[in-house]
């Protein structure tokens, strides 16, 4: 079979949130990037990029958050993505691109980073090719300290900036609530708000979580450092997290990256979703979703 053989016309893929249940920040480097403990998990829920080949490069972005990002497309991390791996793979051909834009935009669950991530695997794909996994993971990290994680979207603990992924197998199942209140956060202004940058990093993890209470029961011995600033900044932060709190299925509440979004875990997806109904009919303006992880 050539190559050529293995060129797909047209290529979905769904660049899934990205979530923190841990973040602890443990320095700084010098180019002003900070240092990362965290546990990230990747729930079913996302944006969608749509890849097909075409004469030009293009990019069309439609979905429920479509117009918070419109404007000149090159600015997008998207067409970036698609631009970088053109210039770094020999079979490389026009494109047309339509992301589908379901995630809140600057909400801590790495949307754009998920989208770029998306890009390179549904390209790589339409133009079988198949970049080395350490080339994809360069090239990724200079569109973004989140993008390498999003590539492989499978729970990770994760170091460095972001690029030191280790995954995590043995991962319990079980049920994630989503809730952004519609507060859009600058991620510069959050890391610039910390007040200690040397924070100690993640306790150590037991090699296997027998159940989601047992996970979540761990990570109540962790924290998301970013989430002071940011209740600091956004005070319906703390409404949020103390609704998800009060619900009795909740193991554990908290805030993914430097917000807003936060999140509840349950053991179960019905549990999930009972709860997300419930917010959804006290706030109709807040995004929430429920999904396994
Ligand atoms: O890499 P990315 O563009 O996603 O990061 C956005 C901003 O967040 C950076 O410009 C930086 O200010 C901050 N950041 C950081 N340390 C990280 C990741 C992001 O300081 N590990």
């Amino acid at each position: 079979m050539t190559l050529e053989d293995t060129k797909a016309a047209r290529v979905e893929e769904l660049a899934r949130a990205k979530v923190n249940l841990a973040l602890h920040i443990t320095g700084q480097r010098e180019d002003g990037y900070h240092l990362l403990d965290s546990l990230v998990v990747f729930p079913k829920v996302g944006d969608r990029i749509t890849v097909e080949t075409a004469p030009d490069l293009s990019l069309q972005i439609t979905g429920d958050f479509a117009e918070k990002i419109q404007g000149d497309p090159s600015d997008n991390l998207v067409y970036k993505a698609a631009q970088l791996l053109a210039e770094h793979v020999p079979n490389a051909s026009g494109t047309r691109i339509e992301l589908e834009k379901s995630l809140p935009v600057a909400a801590g669950i790495g949307g754009g980073s998920a989208d770029a991530a998306a890009t390179l695997r549904a390209l790589a794909k339409l133009w079988g090719t198949s970049p080395a996994p350490t080339d994809l993971a360069r090239l990724s990290l200079s569109l973004g300290a989140d993008v390498p994680m999003c590539l492989e979207e499978k729970p990770a603990r994760i170091r460095g900036i972001g690029e030191v992924i280790e995954p995590v197998t043995s991962f319990p199942s079980g049920a994630i609530v989503l809730v952004n209140p519609m507060i859009e956060i600058s991620t510069p202004t959050i890391f610039r708000a910390l007040e200690k940058k040397d924070n100690a990093p993640l306790p150590e993890m037991p090699a296997e979580f027998e159940s989601m209470k047992a996970l979540a029961n761990w990570l109540k011995s962790c924290r998301n450092d970013l989430q002071k600033p940011a209740i600091s900044q956004a005070a319906e932060i703390s409404e949020v997290l103390d609704l998800l709190a009060s619900q009795p299925d909740t193991l554990l509440a908290r805030m993914s990256g430097s917000g807003a979004t936060c999140f509840a875990l349950c053991e179960t997806l019905e549990a999930a979703q009972s709860i997300a109904t419930h917010l959804q009919d006290l706030h109709s303006d807040w995004w929430i979703r429920a999904a396994e992880v």
